[in-house]
């Protein structure tokens, strides 16, 4: 469905000077700075797939999927979904996809929900039994009813982002691009959200590239998972993998009166063999598997001996896997 090859996007930036004066010589200058967004990505997605492209921030996510979609052309490198290149194609390549971006609504801000969804009809040209059949099933899974006569601008943010799902999808595409469908979204609305992503992929057969910061998001709707870092792809592969090894980590940082550090907390590692102990930021980190051991195990044995000042407790977040990758533990 989705081949992307050697996929690579430049941007030139005029060069910066620092302070006032500098802001004037950037302003004239002719000289440039080129940040290498994508750098050589290559990937193939299957018909009916969910893969989850993930990445920290600035690492490329977005300006792939902008590819993708068309919005951008690449500096080199090529990309083909469903037979068609998108940035060469923009009008036919529409008909086929569908697009959430979670930072910017696609709707129209004045327009009430159901004019929003009678002009799409139009342009997408459905028929009405298409129309009518599509809009049961995203109201049931959606309950988009109760402010589909609301213009766009009075939604609350997770209504906002149910009727951004469903406008991306009453035209039935063949691939779906979701870029942070769920940032700032509660628990509650996000699971809602997940659930239907999920229901839209098993009864169309939508073939779906989600990216997000949620590593929650990945661990329910997707079985591949690529990442990217620095505009390089870094892993192509099973989730599973990666969360067997990584997924259950916990970490918890403590504080210690009298700054003790990490060697007095070295006795913990007896307790498990997936225990790791490291210094940052004068806060002592304490890894481990929450499957093999608690934390109130770890908390309870660490405050037994030392004077602990503070704790916090962290579950892994895909900046840390990306690292872990570096050091080619996976
Ligand atoms: N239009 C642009 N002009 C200049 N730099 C850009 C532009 N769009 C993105 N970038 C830069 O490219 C890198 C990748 O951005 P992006 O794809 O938005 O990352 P992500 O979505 O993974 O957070 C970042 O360093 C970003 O600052
Ligand atoms: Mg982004």
């Amino acid at each position: 469905m989705i081949e992307v090859q050697h996929l690579k996007k430049e941007f030139k930036m005029n060069k910066k000077y620092p302070g006032f004066k500098g802001a004037i010589k950037s302003f004239f200058s002719k000289e440039y700075t080129i940040k290498k967004a994508v750098d050589d990505i290559s990937f193939k997605i299957n018909d009916g797939e969910i893969v989850g492209y993930i990445g920290a921030n600035g690492a490329g996510k977005s300006t792939t999927i902008k590819m993708m979609t068309g919005i951008l052309t690449p500096t080199s490198g090529k990309i083909i979904v469903n037979g068609k290149v998108p940035y060469e194609n923009r009008q036919e390549n529409a008909k086929d996809i569908g697009v959430v971006f979670g930072q910017k609504t696609q709707l129209w801000w004045d327009l009430p929900l159901s004019e929003t969804f009678s002009l799409l009809k139009e342009i997408y040209n459905i028929s009405d039994n298409q129309y009518n059949e599509r809009m049961k099933f995203l109201n049931e899974i959606l309950e988009l009813e109760p402010f589909m006569l609301s213009p766009v601008r009075t939604l609350s943010l997770g209504q906002r982002m149910r009727a951004d799902l469903a406008a991306a999808f009453i035209h039935n595409p063949k691939v779906i691009y979701l870029d942070e469908p769920t940032i700032g979204l509660d628990v509650v609305v996000k699971d809602n959200v997940r659930k239907a992503i999920k229901l839209m992929n098993e009864n169309y057969g939508t073939t779906m590239i989600l990216t997000t910061h949620d590593l929650n998001d990945i661990e329910e709707l997707c079985n591949r998972i690529i990442i990217i870092d620095n505009g390089k792809l870094i892993y192509d592969g099973d989730l599973t993998d990666i969360k067997t090894k990584y997924g259950y980590m916990t970490n918890i940082a403590m504080q210690f009166k009298n700054n003790a550090d990490i060697e007095k907390c070295r006795f913990i590692k007896e307790l498990d063999s997936s225990i790791e102990v490291w210094n940052e930021h004068h806060k002592t980190i304490i890894s481990f598997n929450k499957n093999n051991i608690s934390s109130t195990d770890i908390i309870g044995k660490v405050m037994g001996k030392l004077d602990v000042l503070d704790f916090s407790i962290k579950e892994t977040s895909i900046e840390e896997i990306v690292k872990k990758i570096y050091k080619n533990e996976v």
